[in-house]
C-alpha cells in the first residue's frame, strides 16, 4: 500500500490583528511591515484558546469538508512548537477529545517544518505496513511565546492549525520527500526551556521565541532553491512539471527571492504570509487551503511543499493533489 493524502482541514483563531497593533509597543509602522515581510494581518488566538483547541477546530473542519470518519484513524502526528505543555502531547489530546481508540500519538518538533516532517512520516509508516490512517496537523499559537518587546521578531508571528488525512490506498499521492538539518546553527532561532546554551553561545531563557532573522533568511534561501529541484527529481519529475510552490509562509521577501533564484515563476507560488503572517508549522496548510478556496490548485495538480525553520531543519514533500 502507498499513502495518499485525502483530506485537508484548517482553523485560525477570529481576532484579527492588523500592523498598527505595534505602533504604540514598540518603534515600527505599517509600511515598513508590509515592504520587509509582506505581512498584512495575522490571527491572535484567545487567551484561553491552545494550540490543540486549533488541532481539534481544524480537525473539525476536515471532517465536515470531506465527511470522513476518524475513529479509525491509527496514528496521530502533530508539528508544533508552542504545545499547550510540553507533556501529554498534542497528540494524545486529540485523540482524547475524538475518542479515537488505539491511535498512536506523537508530537514532531521540526518548527515551520513541522507539517511536512509529519507527511514524511506518514508516508514511511504507511508504506512500512504498519498504519493505514494517519492525521497530520501544523498548529501553533506564536503569539503565546513572542516577546513583544523585540520589534525585530514580535511583528512576524500568528496563529492557526492545519491538518491533512494521509490514508493506505494502491495508488499514493505522495511523490518525493526531501529532509535535512543544520544543527550548528540552532541558536539562530530558538525556544529554550531550561539550558543557558545553544551551540555553545549564551541565549535568552525567558520562554520567548528569539531569532537572528538575517542569518536564517539567508540560509532558508541557499537551503530552499538547492532543495526545490532535487526534490523534484526525487519525484520523478522537473521543477516545469510543478504547478504550485507552497514554501513556509515566514516572509514574502523569502519566497520572491527563491523565485528570482530558481527561476520558477511567482504567480505559481501559494502563501499565507499575507494574511497570517508566519503560522511556523501551520503555515503551508493555511496557504494550501488559501489556494484551494480561491479555485488555484485543481485537481492533479503537483503540489511542491517545502517547510524550513527552527534547528535549523527542513523538509520537503511533492504531492500530487487528487482529493
Ligand atoms: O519561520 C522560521 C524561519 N524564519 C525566517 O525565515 C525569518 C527570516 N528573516 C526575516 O524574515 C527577516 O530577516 C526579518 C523580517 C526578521 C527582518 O527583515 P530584514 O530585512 O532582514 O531587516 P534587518 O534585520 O536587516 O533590519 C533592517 C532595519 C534595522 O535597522 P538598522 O539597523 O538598519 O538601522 C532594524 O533595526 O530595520 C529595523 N527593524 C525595524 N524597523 C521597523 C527591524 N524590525 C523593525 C520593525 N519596524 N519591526
Amino acid at each position: 500500500m502507498e499513502a495518499k493524502i485525502t483530506a485537508l482541514g484548517t482553523y485560525v483563531p477570529e481576532r484579527i490583528v492588523d500592523n498598527h497593533y505595534f505602533e504604540s509597543m514598540i518603534e515600527t509602522n505599517d509600511e515598513w511591515i508590509v515592504s520587509r515581510t509582506g505581512i498584512h494581518t495575522r490571527r491572535f488566538a484567545a487567551e484561553d484558546e491552545y494550540t490543540s483547541h486549533l488541532c481539534i477546530a481544524a480537525a473539525k473542519n476536515l471532517v465536515e469538508t470531506y465527511n470522513v470518519v476518524l475513529d479509525d484513524v491509527d496514528f496521530i502526528l502533530v508539528g508544533t512548537v508552542t504545545p499547550d505543555q510540553t507533556m501529554p502531547s498534542m497528540a494524545t489530546q486529540i485523540q482524547d477529545y475524538f475518542g479515537i481508540k488505539h491511535a498512536g500519538a506523537l508530537d514532531i518538533s521540526a518548527a515551520c517544518a513541522g507539517f511536512a516532517y509529519g507527511i514524511v512520516l506518514a508516508k514511511g509508516l504507511i508504506a512500512g505496513g504498519t498504519h493505514r490512517k494517519i492525521l497530520v496537523f501544523g498548529a501553533e499559537t506564536l503569539s503565546k511565546f513572542t516577546d513583544f518587546t523585540d520589534r525585530t521578531s514580535c511583528i512576524l508571528f500568528g496563529d492557526g492549525a492545519g491538518v491533512v488525512l494521509v490514508e493506505a490506498a494502491p495508488k499514493g499521492n505522495i511523490l518525493g520527500v526531501v529532509t535535512g538539518s543544520q544543527g550548528d546553527c540552532g541558536k539562530e532561532l530558538y525556544l529554550t526551556n531550561t539550558h543557558k546554551q545553544i551551540n555553545g553561545v549564551d541565549v535568552i531563557v525567558d520562554n520567548k521565541i528569539h531569532q537572528n532573522g538575517r542569518a536564517v533568511f539567508k540560509w532558508a534561501i541557499n537551503t530552499v532553491a538547492e532543495q526545490m529541484p532535487i526534490l523534484a527529481e526525487r519525484s520523478n519529475l522537473k521543477m516545469s512539471d510543478i504547478d504550485w510552490f507552497i514554501p513556509h509562509s515566514a516572509n514574502l521577501r523569502i519566497i520572491e527571492a527563491l523565485c528570482a533564484q530558481t527561476g520558477f515563476p511567482l504567480e505559481k507560488t501559494l502563501e499565507s504570509i499575507t494574511l497570517y503572517a508566519n503560522t511556523s508549522s501551520a503555515s503551508i496548510p493555511l496557504a494550501l487551503q488559501r489556494g484551494l478556496r480561491e479555485g488555484k490548485v485543481k485537481k492533479g495538480d503537483r503540489l511542491l511543499m517545502i517547510g524550513f525553520g527552527g534547528g535549523l531543519v527542513y523538509a520537503g514533500v511533492v504531492v500530487e493533489w487528487d482529493v
